[in-house]
């Protein structure tokens, strides 16, 4: 019989630290503010958090542009705030995995201002891709050429996103031993793992360079600079350092959707996980995919990680729920039944809504930024600019949490059926390990049963007009719409 990890057991929380909770009253949210919430997230019944980057950093893309990898940026506290988060989490009985960007770096690193100086044969000049003159079509992920020129070096350098994160040189060994030593230096510490950003993307193949990107519609798709041969090799020297330490949890954003993409990056040796974008990012809410993607992964033998929601996206609350709370405490219940590793973003048990931008002035993120000047100089009014950007930026769910709203919850709250879900979820082995059976979509219903344990549970999902009408009998949660018809079931079978 296998035998379950202790990731695979719990329940995860993703925190985006600057908008979490403020702990010193500055506006901005910090490791003390998180020190301050883990009481609530224990009620709650979380029994793992992810920590968005903390580290010393610009800001240019809120921390996934790191300048110093052994330090928390003073915004957000120092290290002995990331001890003493870590130790009372753990005395909790919460474990913590940080969030680790290793495939770029901030332009402000040590490593680029010496590469940028260095000529060829200096010890970091190699850290980074630089070629005397573009080589290639390739578009940033964030809009625009990947290549920027840099004046002090006479070259150009590559960057995946914004061009204050440089992209660093997979295939140059001492890049990959630093690498290595970060994470040592995390989990001597004694963080319990890493969530890995963009790991698919490590440039590992300077021979790709050489390759055009095909163009189809006239927009550059992303083929030969993600998914590089030598990726999968560069994983495993990370995963072989990181379970050289016990219990240590391994998960990746592998950023794809299709899921024959995403599976070749786990197993022994790899990742523990990959963040499931095939359900994760479903543009609307759609059960019969939702059963087709449970139904695929079952076949394949994953344990997948479960979420609809993180700082890069809309809410779900907006994307898929439109906001009715009845479809919201559907979802969790999805989340919280099905099988497999649920996370959860800040704020979605609330649950909290998208922000609103108003105009180009409210656009924080990069992303959305960048699109914003991309559409200014080929020469669109501002009006133009803004819708496209809108499209782009991530700032919707990145607004600060807001805790008035956490008081005591009414029994009907979305915030009551988080919690009872989770505490059905940490109390019945059957819903976190057990098998599926009975999978069954039709229409916009989905339902199955969990079984293990020698007990089995069913889940009765109903999203559309219609009610779920099986017998109400041996309830353990049920889930009513605003005129009291039944939505959701779940009961011993
Ligand atoms: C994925 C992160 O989740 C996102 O916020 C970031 O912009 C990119 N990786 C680049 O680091
Ligand atoms: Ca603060």
């Amino acid at each position: 019989m296998k035998k379950f990890k202790w990731y695979e057991n719990v329940v995860f929380y993703e925190i985006y630290v600057p908008s979490f909770c403020d702990g010193n009253g500055d506006g901005i949210g910090d490791l003390r503010g998180v020190i301050l919430k883990l009481p609530y997230l224990k009620k709650l019944g979380v029994g793992g958090i992810w920590l968005t980057p903390f580290y010393p950093s610009p800001k240019a893309d809120n921390g996934y542009d790191i300048s110093d990898y052994r330090n928390v940026d003073p915004e957000y506290g120092s290290l002995s705030d990331f001890d003493e988060l870590l130790e009372t989490a753990h005395r909790m009985g919460i474990r913590v995995i940080i969030d680790m960007v290793l495939n770029h770096t901030s332009d402000r690193h040590p490593w680029f201002q010496e590469s940028r100086k260095q000529r060829a044969g200096g010890k970091y000049r190699d850290y980074y891709i630089w070629e005397k003159e573009v080589p290639n079509n390739w578009e940033s992920f964030f809009d625009g050429s990947a290549w920027e020129y840099d004046m002090q070096a006479g070259m150009y350098y590559y960057h995946a996103f914004s061009r204050q994160q440089v992209c660093l040189n997979w295939s140059c060994e001492a890049v990959v031993r630093e690498c290595l030593d970060i994470l040592a230096f995390w989990l001597e510490r004694g963080a319990d793992g890493f969530r890995l950003d963009v790991i698919n993307f490590l440039k590992t193949d300077r021979s790709a360079l050489r390759k055009e990107n095909p163009v189809v519609d006239g927009i550059i798709q992303h083929v030969y600079d993600k998914n590089q041969p030598g990726v999968i090799d560069a994983v495993r020297r990370i995963s072989k350092l990181v379970h050289s330490y016990p219990e240590k949890y391994l998960l990746g954003e592998v950023g794809e959707e299709d899921m024959e993409l995403l599976h070749p990056y786990m197993g022994k040796g790899l990742l523990d996980s990959v963040f499931q974008f095939n359900l994760g990012s479903m543009r609307k809410l759609d059960a019969a995919y939702m059963g087709e993607q449970i139904v695929k992964m079952e076949a394949a033998g994953i344990y997948p990680t479960l979420f609809f929601s993180s700082h890069d996206m809309s809410r779900h609350f907006n994307r898929l729920c439109e906001k009715e709370l009845w479809k919201a405490k559907l979802l969790a219940a999805f989340l919280l039944t099905a099988k497999g590793i649920p996370f959860l973003y800040q704020g979605e048990e609330l649950p909290m809504e998208d922000e609103v931008l108003n105009g180009s002035g409210d656009l924080k993120d990069i992303q959305g930024r960048y699109g914003f000047e991309k559409k200014k100089k080929e020469g669109k009014s501002d009006e133009e600019a803004f819708f496209y950007a809108l499209e782009r930026s991530r700032d919707y769910s990145r607004g600060m949490m807001d805790w008035n709203r956490v008081n005591e919850p009414e029994s009907d709250s979305l915030l009551h059926v988080y919690q009872r879900l989770l505490e059905l979820r940490n109390s019945h082995a059957s819903l976190r390990t057990g098998s599926y059976e009975g999978i069954d979509f039709s229409g916009e219903s989905l339902y199955y049963q969990r079984v293990g344990n020698q007990e089995k549970i069913g889940v009765y999902l109903n999203f559309g007009k219609l009610n779920v009408n099986v017998p109400v009998q041996n309830v353990l949660l049920e889930i009513q719409d605003e005129d009291g018809n039944l939505k959701g079931l779940i009961r011993y079978e």
